[in-house]
């Protein structure tokens, strides 16, 4: 379908082509005409429809992609794309899409690692969330209801309009999209305190596959829990959250502290491991990895930056890292007092001092082509398993690669496994984001840089979680479970499945089986069907 105009094929394959696009050109017709009648207004219909014919169909497509690897020609593109700006144009959307046979793709900030959200090797429509965006604090109750297509910045923003001594704890970035980010868990410096964004969610509304608009009441316990963490795919469209808010004080510390090998960061990074999980929970304390320029001329080095947000003042700060953590050395002179709203811009990596409308601005600016990794870890790595990394980073590949470790602790060991589905709680020291990026166009490149990611991620296998090794859903990837090929039946779901979800997979699988039947809602990773045998497959592996 993506080739059709191009005169290089061969004639019966054009001929082909051009017969099944008469093909969709009237199945995509009779979904217009579905939508219109199916609307309850369908005056607005037309200004929420787009086909490749409006002019403006790329823009609104190339809108929020993040990962711009799934921005090229050769990437399959929707046959339609519906900005629903009423709930009846999800409704519609969704019955019309069954009527006519096309599977859908559901976006809300785009964010998605493998593309998930916008691309499918299927004809489909794209129903991008884009203008539900709609956020109402209630500082009375501390609560909130944020819609779907919202921004994490749009929330913190929101929420700090109305007071200083309230927050959420959701993710860092501010551009990342409510609809997946809690769907699949959710989390930024806020985790060792509250735990995650879906950890703290207490009502929703969802379009389920019969086009019913349910809240946390009518849709039952067993799909309220499902969709806090099960990733967003798999049960139906989420059109808002209820969300609770929670205290933050009126000033908080921040601190950046960088160390490179020549500064013994393999050394504190090693002892990081023994202590950043064990820490107060109101101090989140992650490591940054990267490989830098040495102050040696034509040497590289790799660098260790130790971010840290604390719920207080540097004065309580300085004597509980001193006690805890000393080979750091933090200084007064690391440390900056501000608003909680102003570490959300430090976090952000915007300048401090930058107006806080940078929060409203839906445009990332780091959008790349990248691939994106994730573990969990137990076990402290030894030192010689550290200098096995900065090898991996010292490769040409590796320049533009970097880590985060994050801390767990806290909270997120006192929330049980089964909570929700996210699983990965007490036990977990910290976990791993490997993300590597690039600006080369083209499959060679990409292949190189992905192949670096594997082979960094297979080095990594004796120090992580095993059995299963696991993952976090919201860092999707299409790699695990398969044979990097992209091989997804049924029987490799139940890899993937485990890894994200451990012993809550058959529970969401049982959630799906009943709420969705016929598997409407579907992606490469989506949750699977309940098929009789599929225990004894997972046995033979
Ligand atoms: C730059 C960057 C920074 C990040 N930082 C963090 C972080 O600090 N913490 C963290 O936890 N994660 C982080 N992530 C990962 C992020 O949580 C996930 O990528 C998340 O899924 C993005 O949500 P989205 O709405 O923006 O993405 P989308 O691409 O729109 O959607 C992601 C998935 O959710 C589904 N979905 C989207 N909207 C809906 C809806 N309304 N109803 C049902 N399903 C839906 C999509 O179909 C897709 O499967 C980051 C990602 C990026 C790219
Ligand atoms: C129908 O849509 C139009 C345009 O978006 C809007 O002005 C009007 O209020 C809507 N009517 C109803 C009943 O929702
Ligand atoms: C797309 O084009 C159609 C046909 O010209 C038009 O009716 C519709 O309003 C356009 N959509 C938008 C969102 O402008
Ligand atoms: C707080 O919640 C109560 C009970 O749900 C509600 O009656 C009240 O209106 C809410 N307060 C505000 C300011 O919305
Ligand atoms: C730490 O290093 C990063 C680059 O990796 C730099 O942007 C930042 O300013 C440094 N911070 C401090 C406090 O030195
Ligand atoms: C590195 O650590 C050693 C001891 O562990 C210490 O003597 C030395 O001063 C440290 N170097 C730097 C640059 O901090
Ligand atoms: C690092 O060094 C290389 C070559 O020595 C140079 O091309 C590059 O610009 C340097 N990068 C930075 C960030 O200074
Ligand atoms: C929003 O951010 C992007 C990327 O950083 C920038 O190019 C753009 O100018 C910003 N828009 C506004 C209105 O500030
Ligand atoms: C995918 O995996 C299944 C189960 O291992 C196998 O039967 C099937 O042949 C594979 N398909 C492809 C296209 O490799």
């Amino acid at each position: 379908m993506k080739h059709v105009g191009s005169s290089v094929f061969p004639f019966a394959f054009a001929l082909l082509l051009s017969f099944s696009w008469a093909t969709w050109a009237h199945t995509h017709e009779n979904f217009l005409q579905c939508m219109t009648l199916r609307s309850e207004n369908s005056s607005s219909t037309s200004k929420v429809i787009y086909t490749p014919s409006n002019s403006s169909y790329s823009s609104v497509l190339q809108f929020s992609i993040q990962n711009t690897r799934f921005s090229t020609p050769a990437t399959p593109k929707p046959l339609v794309i519906v900005t629903p700006s009423h709930v009846s144009h999800i409704q519609a959307a969704i019955i019309c899409s069954q009527t006519h046979g096309l599977q859908i793709r559901v976006r809300s900030g785009g964010h998605d690692y493998e593309g998930l959200s916008y691309v499918s090797d299927v004809p489909f429509v794209l129903i991008d969330m884009i203008n539900l965006r709609s956020i109402s604090v209630d500082v009375e109750n501390s609560t909130a209801w944020v819609e779907a297509g919202a921004t994490n910045g749009e929330v913190y923003y929101r929420i700090a309009e109305k007071s200083k001594t309230l927050g959420f704890p959701a993710g860092l970035a501010s551009t990342v999209g409510v609809g997946g980010h809690y769907s699949g868990g959710g989390y930024g410096a806020l985790l060792r305190k509250y735990g995650l964004a879906a950890d703290n969610i207490i009502d929703a509304q969802l379009i389920d596959v019969k086009g019913r608009f349910l809240d946390r009441e009518s849709m039952g316990e067993d799909l309220f829990w499902a969709i806090r963490g099960g990733g967003g795919a798999s049960f139906g469209i989420i059109v808002a959250w209820k969300i609770k808010l929670v205290p933050v004080p009126s000033t908080v510390t921040v601190f950046t502290v960088n160390r490179t090998l020549e500064q013994n960061a393999t050394k504190l990074v090693h002892r990081w491991q023994y202590v950043a999980a064990k820490l107060h929970e109101d101090l989140f304390f992650r490591v940054r990895l990267t490989s830098v320029n040495s102050s040696q001329e034509g040497k590289r080095t790799i660098q260790a930056s130790f971010l840290s947000l604390y719920l207080g003042v540097i004065d309580k700060l300085l004597p509980m890292m001193q006690e805890s953590f000393p080979e750091l050395g933090l200084m007064r002179e690391d440390c900056i007092e501000m608003s909680w709203i102003e570490s959300i811009l430090y976090f952000a990596e915007f300048p401090t001092d930058e107006s806080l409308d940078v929060l409203l601005n839906r445009t990332s600016p780091t959008r790349s082509r990248f691939k994106a990794k994730s573990d969990y870890v137990q076990e402290p790595i030894p030192e010689l398993g550290l200098e096995g990394i900065w090898q991996r980073f010292y490769e040409k590949e590796g320049e533009t690669a970097l880590m985060f470790l994050t801390p767990y602790g806290g909270r997120m060991s006192e929330i049980s496994e089964d909570a929700t589905p996210f699983p990965h709680r007490a036990g977990n020291i910290y976990s791993i984001f490997y993300g590597v990026f690039w600006e080369e166009e083209g499959t060679a490149a990409s292949e190189r840089y992905i192949s670096w990611m594997r082979r960094l991620y297979s080095y990594m296998a004796p120090y992580v979680s095993k059995s299963p090794r696991a993952a976090y859903v919201n860092y999707v990837d299409l790699d695990i479970g398969t044979n990097g090929k992209g091989n997804t039946t049924y029987r490799r779901a139940s890899i993937w499945g485990k890894k994200y979800f451990k012993n809550n997979f058959d529970r969401l699988v049982q959630v799906k089986t009943t709420v969705d039947p016929a598997n409407f809602f579907k992606n490469e990773q989506s949750i699977p069907l309940f098929s009789f045998g599929w225990k004894e497959l997972i046995s033979g592996i």
